[in-house]
């Protein structure tokens, strides 16, 4: 088993996991040091491509953004989501995680339930493609968002969900929006860690997009805290190059080049 998935895993019960999503190599530069774990997140469809939902995504965009990620990593574990339409079954799975894994040189790929792809994970990882997780709200197969584990009956269906995933042989799973009793549950019963994005603390981890955090994104639910405004720093930053243009003060002297052959 590769060493960073094994560090990973002594993490539970331990030391909480630290996560976050890059799409590019120097914002992964940034997280490198502070986290176990980024994620080459779908979410680059909503956050950089400005689609609607993570649905028309495809395995080029996210290898060619693997590909820069990957330059700013040293230590982080790297994992890389399967976009959806990509491990459909399990002849296409294998083929594409393949080309991840061999294009890109990630450690894992995550890949969303759908309460029936546990098979999937079990192929990949016979092929030593280690997978992570993804339950509760999965954007690849619901349309509607909607918090889940909100009664006895969801959460026993998660709580099963995640055994079977664990089963099946993934190194952890991320409880995106489960509740917080659901999510104390389903990590007691299982032994791989779980990574909660708007899940509670109880979870083994965290995880969130990075530009919610810093204030790039526009997107602030109640499970978001928004540690920075870069939008705000960025605008003021480009009226000041604006208006310097404009008044003719960028570029000065210091800023061209005078040299001659
Ligand atoms: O695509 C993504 O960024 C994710 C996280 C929200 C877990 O799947």
């Amino acid at each position: 088993m590769n060493r960073k998935i094994r560090d990973i895993l002594k993490k539970k019960n331990k030391s909480k996991i630290v996560s976050l999503t890059a799409y590019s190599k120097n914002i992964a530069k940034i997280l490198d040091n502070y986290c176990d774990i980024i994620l080459v997140g779908d979410s680059m469809a909503n956050v950089l491509y400005g689609m609607k939902n993570t649905h028309n995504l495809t395995l080029d965009n996210v290898i060619l953004h693997s590909l820069s990620v990957k330059k700013g990593i040293r230590k982080s574990l790297m994992v890389v989501d399967m976009p959806k339409g990509s491990y459909k079954n399990i002849t296409q799975a294998k083929k594409n995680a393949k080309l991840i894994k061999t294009k890109t040189y990630c450690d894992a790929v995550k890949i969303e339930s759908n309460n029936n792809n546990f098979e999937i994970i079990k192929e990949l990882v016979k092929i030593k493609i280690p997978v992570m997780g993804h339950i509760g709200y999965t954007p690849q197969f619901q349309k509607k968002f909607k918090v889940r584990g909100t009664n006895h009956n969801e959460i026993n269906k998660l709580v099963k969900e995640a055994v079977l995933i664990e089963k099946a042989g993934a190194f952890s799973i991320v409880l995106e929006c489960v509740t917080a009793t659901a999510a104390k549950i389903i990590t007691s019963k299982i032994k791989i860690p779980t990574i909660g994005i708007g899940s509670s603390a109880s979870c083994d981890g965290q995880i969130l997009v990075t530009d919610d955090i810093i204030g790039l994104s526009g997107f602030y639910p109640k499970f978001v805290k928004k540690y920075v405004n870069l939008n705000r720093i960025i605008e003021k930053a480009i009226k000041k190059y604006s208006k310097e243009v404009k008044l003719n003060k960028f570029p000065t002297k210091k800023n061209s080049i005078w040299k001659m052959k």
